[in-house]
């Protein structure tokens, strides 16, 4: 068998992993072995790629290959060894933004070491894709690094909003549609110069525009651009296992990202136009009106005499790490026969599952954790409900505001309770920059502080209270 023969089998098996990986990665319980899926196909992937490229460089640049994949893999394992829950997302985003910038790079390569043996209508083909690998490459690096620099909260998460933005982004496709016809009749370092420079704006301003509550659909998409750009990529390279990894990539991508759409009424083709951030000045920065508090004591008795308690937690749980006093918590009242369930919103948090992540970890039974459609009816009839550090996930203006930038997202409908204890430190808006007039609602009280330590005075004070009292508390609105 040729080493070529032995490398195509090579990757047969590499991109059978990679969809045995992806089913995998389908399910909760099954995650773990789609991970183990797709690190043996990567394994068996780069081996067949090292063992193809021996043939044909001399043993300095394979030890250049080696050890660059050493230094890869070991910036990669420290990376995942070290980065918190909560920082899954933006370093998700500038892991595409690498795979953007390397398409970038195998583009501008193909240009500038043509084969010499393609001519005619293959040399014409072969400029395409490179101006094409350039494009989206481009495209996904800007775009990511700015999804990172808004979720690590380096700058704001508001949508920027340049007049005439869509007419922007329109103008930079047509300029792209053109200078690719261009570059095939008459191919030039200049025109892919411009190319280069039009789909880093592009990429930078797409991404821009759209508001923090809407990031998650975003990262989704992102990830379908890396895909295609290494599709993209393995074109140029004829490499055929790039092709099918890059083509898998992208469509699951865009698959996700779809399905997220739906989830959040959102339209697919806005996210690919950067179309859905609205403006930042909304009548939800408007004064609005008078907020109320609560104390851990006076919180601790309210529940002590409920019947039901719905408990939705959102990124703030996350950052205080309050999952274990919570679920302690949850415990505690239903041990004093009050009805204790979770209502957990499809993008609490700031990845997708991250609330469900966090209280499995604190072993909170599956059966009281319930989607945001499971439980969205049952909050009338609901004594208390703790929003443990959400914020747009539980905000009226989603569903009462129509100028709002978060309008038409579905959210918990928690103001339909008899009493709201907003868990927070501040009165500061949430991930998407918009204020939130839950916490100005009659029936809503503000329980400032640090989450954890908040719900740790609870569990105290519940310990002082005498004897539990079945009845509901407090049903007035
Ligand atoms: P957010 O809207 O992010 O609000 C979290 C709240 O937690 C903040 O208002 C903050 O208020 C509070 N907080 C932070 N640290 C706290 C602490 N130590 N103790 C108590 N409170 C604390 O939360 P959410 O409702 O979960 O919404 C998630 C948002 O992230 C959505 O806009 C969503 O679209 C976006 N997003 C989600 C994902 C996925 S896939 N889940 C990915 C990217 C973005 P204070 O600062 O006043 O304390």
């Amino acid at each position: 068998m040729t080493t070529d023969t032995a490398a195509q089998a090579a990757y047969v098996v590499a991109a059978l992993l990679f969809i045995l990986s992806l089913a995998g990665l389908s399910q909760h319980k099954t995650s773990r072995s789609g991970v183990v899926w797709g690190i043996a196909g990567m394994v068996v992937a780069l081996t067949a790629t090292v063992g193809l490229a021996s043939r044909s460089i001399t043993a300095s640049g394979l030890v250049l290959i080696v050890v660059a994949t050493a230094l890869g893999a070991g910036i990669g394992l420290w990376r995942a060894r070290v980065v918190e829950m909560t920082g899954m997302p933006e370093l998700i985003a500038i892991m595409h933004s690498l795979v953007g910038l390397a398409a970038a790079f195998v583009g501008w390569n193909g240009y500038l070491d043509v084969d010499a043996e393609l001519s005619g209508s293959l040399l014409g083909i072969h400029h395409a894709e490179v101006f094409i690998g350039v494009f989206i490459g481009a495209v996904t690096f800007t775009g990511s690094v700015v999804a990172y620099l808004k979720l690590s909260a380096r700058i704001n998460s508001r949508p920027l909003t340049l007049p005439g933005k869509h007419v922007l982004n329109i103008a930079a496709l047509v300029a792209f549609v053109g200078l690719t016809v261009a570059f095939v009749v008459r191919p030039g370092m200049g025109l892919l110069i411009a190319v280069t420079v039009i789909a880093l704006a592009l990429g930078a301003h797409l991404v821009a525009s759209i508001g923090g509550g809407d990031m998650p659909v975003v990262v989704s998409m992102l990830n379908s651009y890396s895909g295609w750009a290494a599709a993209a990529s393995g074109f140029l390279l004829a490499n055929n296992l790039l092709i099918v990894t890059g083509a898998l990539v992208g469509s699951s991508g865009a698959y996700l990202s779809y399905i997220m759409c739906k989830a959040m009424n959102r339209s697919f083709i806005s996210v690919i136009a950067g179309g859905f951030g609205t403006p930042a000045a909304s009548a939800d920065d408007d004064e609005q009106g008078e907020h109320r508090e609560i104390n851990a004591e006076e919180t601790a008795e309210l529940l002590g005499n409920a019947t039901s308690v719905i408990i939705t937690p959102g990124y703030g749980m996350a950052v205080a790490q309050a999952q274990y006093p919570v679920a302690e918590l949850a415990r505690k009242l239903r041990d004093r026969g009050v009805e204790v369930r979770f209502g957990i919103h499809p993008v609490a948090g700031r990845l997708p599952g991250h609330m469900n992540v966090l209280l499995a970890e604190a072993n909170v039974p599956y059966d009281i954790v319930l989607e945001m459609d499971e439980i969205n009816d049952d909050f009338a009839a609901t004594s208390v409900v703790l929003v443990i550090g959400a914020n747009d996930t539980v905000n009226p203006a989603a569903t009462d505001n129509p100028s709002s930038p978060i309008a038409g997202m579905p959210v918990l409908h928690v103001w339909e309770a008899a009493n709201v204890i907003v868990f927070k430190r501040s009165m500061a808006a949430g991930y998407a920059g918009v204020q939130n007039p839950l916490f100005f609602r009659e029936n809503t009280q503000m329980l400032f502080g640090d989450a954890r330590q908040r719900v740790e005075d609870i569990l105290r004070g519940l310990d002082s209270l005498d004897a539990p009292v079945p009845e509901m508390a407090g049903t007035s609105r």
